[in-house]
C-alpha cells in the first residue's frame, strides 16, 4: 500500500492517472475515500492522489493534542515533495479548505490551482468553538457511533441517497477518538485568512452545496468576491459532501477547471 513518511509519519494515499498531480484533501471527520468518484472521474486529466492526513483514515494514529492547520499543510506539502512533484492542483473540502489555505500562505509556490468547497476562511466564532467543545464532550461520554446520526443528518443535504448516508458513516465511524478530539482542537485554533484570499494568484474554484447548512450559500459567494478571477459552482441538491451527493457535477466543475476551459455551468 502507498505511504509518503513525512514529518515522522507514514501517511497512506490512493493514486491514480498519470500527468500533473492533483492532492485531494478531506474534511473533519472523514478520510479520503471521500475523494473515491473524484478520482475515477478525473484519472484521465491529472495524477490524482487522495492522502489521509495524519491520524485519519489508514494514516499513522496520532498522540498529538492538536492538530493544527498549519501542523497538516505542513504534511500536505511533505507528501507533495514526497510523491516528486513541484507543485499541485490542491483540491481541498472544509477542514481540507482550512488545510489548503494555510498551505498557501506558507508555501504558495506548492500550489498551480485551488480548489475550495464547503470551506471558511475566517476563524471560529465563540459559538463554534463552543459547539465544537461540546462535540468533543459527546463524542467522549456517548460514543462516535451515536454522534454519527447526528454529524449525517447535519453534513448531508435535504434527501441523501442511502450510498451517501454509508459512505459518511463509514468514514466517521472509522476515525480515531484521539484524531477527532485533535482535529476539533485544532480547528478551534486556527487562524482568519480572510486577508489572504485578495492575495491569492492561481486559478481557484470555489464550490458550495445549495444546501449546505455548516457552510452557508452566502459564505461561498463571500470567498468568491474576494478571490481575484474565481470561478464558483454552487450544487443542487447537496448539502456539505457535494462530492460524494453529487459527484458528477463536482467533476465537471473541476474538469472545467484544471483544462482551463471556459465555465459551462456556474451560479
Ligand atoms: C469539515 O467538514 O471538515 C468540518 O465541517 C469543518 C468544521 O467543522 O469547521
Amino acid at each position: 500500500m502507498p505511504f509518503a513518511r513525512v514529518n515522522g509519519n507514514m501517511l497512506f494515499y490512493r493514486e491514480v492517472g498519470d500527468g500533473p498531480l492533483a492532492l485531494f484533501v478531506h474534511g473533519f471527520p472523514l478520510d479520503h475515500t471521500l475523494w473515491l468518484d473524484q478520482l475515477k472521474g478525473l484519472a484521465h486529466v491529472r495524477r490524482c492522489v487522495a492522502v489521509d492526513l495524519r491520524g485519519f483514515g489508514k494514516s499513522d494514529p496520532t498522540v498529538d493534542p492538536s492538530l493544527t492547520m498549519e501542523m497538516l499543510a505542513d504534511d500536505v506539502a511533505g507528501v507533495i515533495q514526497a510523491l516528486g512533484a513541484d507543485r499541485a492542483d490542491l483540491v481541498s473540502l472544509s477542514m481540507g479548505g482550512y488545510v489548503a489555505l494555510a498551505l498557501y500562505e506558507l508555501r504558495p509556490s506548492l500550489v498551480r490551482s485551488l480548489t475550495l468547497i464547503g470551506t471558511r476562511a475566517s476563524a471560529d466564532s465563540p459559538e463554534a468553538t463552543r459547539a465544537r467543545d461540546a462535540l468533543a464532550d459527546r463524542l467522549l461520554d456517548q460514543g462516535r457511533n451515536a454522534v454519527a446520526s447526528e454529524l449525517v443528518t447535519g453534513m448531508l443535504g435535504r434527501s441523501p441517497s442511502r450510498r451517501a448516508q454509508a459512505r459518511l458513516r463509514s468514514m466517521i465511524e472509522g476515525t480515531r477518538y484521539e484524531t477527532l478530539i485533535a482535529a476539533l482542537q485544532g480547528m478551534k485554533e486556527r487562524q482568519d485568512r480572510t486577508s489572504l484570499l485578495s492575495r491569492i494568484d492561481v486559478p481557484t474554484l470555489v464550490v458550495g452545496g445549495e444546501d449546505d447548512t455548516i457552510v452557508s450559500v452566502d459564505e461561498i459567494r463571500g470567498i468568491v468576491q474576494q478571490v481575484p478571477g474565481a470561478r464558483i459552482a454552487i450544487v443542487p441538491d447537496a448539502g456539505h459532501l457535494a462530492p460524494i451527493e453529487q459527484p458528477d457535477q463536482v467533476n465537471q466543475a473541476l474538469i472545467e477547471l484544471l483544462e482551463g476551459r471556459k465555465v459551462v455551468w456556474w451560479r
